[in-house]
C-alpha cells in the first residue's frame, strides 16, 4: 500500500495514520514528526526547520524533498509507505512522483481528509503530543487515561509550539493557498478520495480503512 494522507492542519492525518500503518504493516512518513524530532535532537535540519514552523510557515521544498527521498529509499519502504503532511505544495508533488518514477512504483490513494475551520483551531489548541512517541491526544476529544500522561509508553504529554490559535490560523492560511490546490492534481491522476473527518474518530479510521481496502 502507498498513500498519502491530505488535509489541513489538525484534520487528523496522524490520528488515522496510526491506524492505517497497523492495518497495512506499512512506515508511517510524517515531515511534521521529522522535523519536531530534529529540533528535540539539536540539529542543523531540525534549527533551520524551526524557524519556519514557528511562525507557522513552510519549511523550503528542497529540504523537505530532500528528506522524504531518502526515506522513500529505505529498504522498509519497499512493502509500501504512508506519508502524512507530504507532498504539500505543487514542487513536493511533482517531485515525489519523479523519486516514485525512478523506484518504478505508483500510488495507490490519497486520503484527503476534509474539516471545518473552527474545527481545525479547536482541534489543534487542544491537542497534546508525547514527547517520547509523537501520540497525538486532544483534552476534550481524545484524553489519555491519566492526564499529562501518554497511554502507550508512559512519556510527557506537551503542547506544541505552533499550536496557538494565532499560529493555526496562519498554518490554515498557507494550507488554503498552498497545499489545497494538490487536491486537483490528485483528482487529476484519479486516486483522490475525499473522507468526511468530522465524525468520531473512529468512524473516520473506519473509512478510511474502508477506502483503502482493508478489513477493520
Ligand atoms: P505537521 O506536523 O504535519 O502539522 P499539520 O499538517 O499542520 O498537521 P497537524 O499535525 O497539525 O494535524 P493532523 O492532521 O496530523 O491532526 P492530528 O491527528 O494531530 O507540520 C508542522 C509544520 O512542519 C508545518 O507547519 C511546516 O512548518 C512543517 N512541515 C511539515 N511538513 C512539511 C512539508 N511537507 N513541507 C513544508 N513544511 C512542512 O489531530 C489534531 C487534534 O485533533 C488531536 O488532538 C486529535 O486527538 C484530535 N482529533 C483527530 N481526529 C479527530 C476527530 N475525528 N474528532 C475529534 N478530534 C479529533
Ligand atoms: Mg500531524
Ligand atoms: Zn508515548
Amino acid at each position: 500500500m502507498r498513500t498519502i494522507l491530505l488535509g489541513p492542519p489538525g484534520a487528523g492525518k496522524g490520528t488515522q495514520a496510526e491506524v492505517i500503518v497497523k492495518e497495512f504493516q506499512i512506515p508511517h512518513i510524517s515531515t511534521g514528526d521529522i522535523f519536531r524530532e530534529n529540533i528535540k535532537n539539536g540539529t542543523e535540519l531540525g534549527k533551520k526547520a524551526q524557524e519556519y514552523m514557528d511562525k507557522g510557515l513552510l519549511v523550503p521544498d528542497e529540504l523537505v524533498v530532500a528528506i522524504v527521498e531518502d526515506r522513500l529509499k529505505k529498504e522498509d519502504c519497499k512493502k509500501g509507505f504512508l506519508l502524512d503532511g507530504f507532498p504539500r505544495t505543487l514542487p513536493q508533488a511533482e517531485a515525489l512522483d519523479n523519486v516514485l518514477k525512478d523506484m518504478n512504483v505508483t500510488l495507490n490513494k490519497v486520503i484527503n481528509i476534509e474539516v471545518a475551520k473552527e474545527k481545525l483551531i479547536q482541534r489543534a489548541v487542544g491537542r497534546r503530543i508525547c514527547r517520547q512517541c509523537a501520540t497525538a491526544y486532544h483534552v476534550d476529544f481524545n484524553p489519555p487515561e491519566k492526564e499529562g500522561i501518554c497511554d502507550k509508553c508512559g512519556g510527557e504529554l506537551y503542547q506544541r509550539a505552533d499550536d496557538t490559535e494565532e499560529t493555526i490560523s496562519k498554518r490554515i492560511e498557507v494550507y488554503l493557498k498552498d497545499t489545497k490546490p494538490l487536491i486537483k492534481y490528485y483528482q487529476d491522476q484519479d486516486i483522490l478520495v475525499t473522507i468526511d473527518g468530522e465524525k468520531d474518530i473512529k468512524e473516520v479510521s473506519k473509512a478510511v480503512v474502508q477506502t483503502l481496502g482493508g478489513e477493520s
